[in-house]
């Protein structure tokens, strides 16, 4: 290590329990003032003597860099997170460590694809109409954007994961997935647990809630080895798609690690999406001039028709909204790694076996990337615009090896919707601010209300069919 590093500055905290109740009120605030206080990279200390928490913040660009990418070997996924993460939801993609991370990722990388994910637009785009029709069914309802977003995500995801058979996997997925979330987040909070296998009503409800999905996995899996898919888009569906997965240097996945990645699909692939598109069309219906200029955008590309992944390049400000919605607000507030190794990262020291976090969160506030940062500007994205920022300054999926595999999907699946629904929609009258739930991913804290209008004239075939 350097020997001229920087010491870590510590946040201010309480003499007993540091900054234990900050974080518990106001977590992502806490991060905030501990940066615009002390800097780039903060240690925050909290928990009361013998349960103390340590954990080094990255803010800086450069820093996360560094931590995902430059110097990703010395800092692992290998925290009491990804820990409790593998023991509830298997060793797939998103907690795997080492040799088994760089098999998996070699296996599903080509399923994930831009040219890959463009074949689930169709999917896509189905589900956006169905969501269409049941506003239009029900004209004196205020729809509810988080409720209805997050719908919408689920029901894409697992469409697309399991095709015909989508229907029987949603309700389980629905109410399994909470379950095992809010479990797995508090163990990971807790420097000391309990072992999972004592009777608990907490461990009995999330082994219950395993148990069904894993059960729902398996006979899925089960079905398409023997060949029965349900009907014919059980043939082309994603988890096919895994059950087929070569390539000349690995062994092809075996049916747990088939299920631990359908698990992580299911995780990674809902909340997420649904929390980006939520607070996209949050933010729109909060700011009519940017609504009507997109709007303006699309139906000049697409004249009232579906939108096609061929039409996207042609509707920049669709990627723009986007963009600064997951800005504002990532969907993954922080990333969590452990130092295998001491390091200086931003000239500062973070000693071997220090937790060390990146916050998309704080870093996309960070005023010498980004002035006035808590406004709404979509234009900070366009090209000229953005070859002036460092290359981290802007990281909600992540970066380096361990960067979101499912990005294209993400993107691809949130401008299909967000052009749709704009091209039919006038969407206003949204809360002037929405409180937050903040756990490994954030979240709408209640119902997010609007109000909707339909938009003069669309072509037929974009008119919503009922289901
Ligand atoms: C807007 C939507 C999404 C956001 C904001 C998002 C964000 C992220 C982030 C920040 C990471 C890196 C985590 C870390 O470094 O610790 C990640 C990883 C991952 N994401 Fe996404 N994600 C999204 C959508 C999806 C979708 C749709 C899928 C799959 C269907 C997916 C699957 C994954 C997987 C499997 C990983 C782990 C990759 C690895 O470690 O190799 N994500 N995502």
């Amino acid at each position: 290590m350097e020997t001229n590093a920087i010491e870590v500055p510590t946040a201010d905290g309480l003499p007993l329990l540091g900054s234990l109740l900050d974080l518990r009120r106001d977590p992502l605030g806490a991060y905030e003032r501990a940066r615009s206080e002390h800097g780039d990279v903060v240690r925050i200390v909290s928990g009361p003597p013998g349960l103390r928490t340590t954990i080094h913040f990255v803010f800086s660009a450069a820093g996360a860099q560094q931590v995902l990418a430059g110097q990703s070997a010395n800092f692992r996924k290998d925290d009491r997170f990804s820990l409790e993460m593998r023991q509830t939801f298997g060793n797939g993609l998103l907690s795997s460590l080492d040799d088994d991370h760089i098999r998996q990722r070699r296996l599903l990388s080509p399923l994930f694809t831009k040219k890959r994910v463009a074949e689930y637009a169709t999917t896509v785009c189905d589900e956006v109409d169905a969501l269409c029709a049941a506003w239009e069914a029900d004209p004196g309802r205020r729809p509810d954007l988080n409720e209805d977003m997050s719908r919408l995500t689920v029901r894409m995801i697992t469409r697309i994961l399991f095709g015909a058979d989508a229907e029987q996997a949603e309700d389980v997925v629905r109410h399994c997935m909470p379950v095992l979330g809010t479990y797995t987040l508090r163990r990971g909070l807790m420097p000391l647990n309990l072992p999972r296998s004592f009777p608990t009503p907490a461990n009995r409800r999330a082994r219950a809630a395993q148990r069904e999905l894993h059960a729902l996995c398996d006979r899925l899996i089960e079905q398409r080895r023997r060949g029965g898919a349900s009907d014919h888009e059980a043939g082309t569906d994603l988890l096919t798609l895994l059950i087929n997965a070569r390539s000349d240097e690995d062994t092809p996945l075996t049916d747990e690690e088939l299920r631990d990645q359908v698990l992580v699909f299911l995780l990674a692939g809902s909340d997420t999406t649904a929390t980006s598109l939520t607070f996209t069309m949050y933010l729109l219906a909060r700011h009519q001039d940017v609504q009507d200029s997109v709007r303006d955008e699309v139906r000049s590309v697409l004249g009232g028709r579906r939108p096609t992944p061929a039409d996207l390049d042609e509707v920049p400000t669709v990627e723009r909204v986007l963009k600064e919605a997951m800005r504002l607000y990532p969907a993954a507030p922080v990333l969590i790694r452990r130092a295998v190794r001491s390091t200086v990262v931003d000239g500062h020291a973070i000693p071997a076996g220090a937790y060390v976090y990146v916050s998309p969160w704080v870093t996309h506030r960070h005023p010498s990337y980004w002035p006035d940062p808590q406004r709404f500007l979509p234009d900070r994205f366009r090209p000229e615009e953005e070859s002036h920022r460092p290359r981290y300054a802007w990281f909600p999926l992540g970066g380096g090896p361990r960067s979101c595999i499912g990005n294209h999907f993400a993107m691809l699946q949130m401008k299909l919707a967000t052009a749709t629904l704009l091209q039919r929609y006038r969407f206003a009258e949204a809360p002037p601010r929405v409180p937050l739930e903040v756990g490994v991913t954030i979240r709408a804290a209640r119902a997010v209300e609007c109000s909707l209008s339909p938009v003069g004239h669309v072509s037929a075939d974009i008119l919503p069919r009922p289901r």
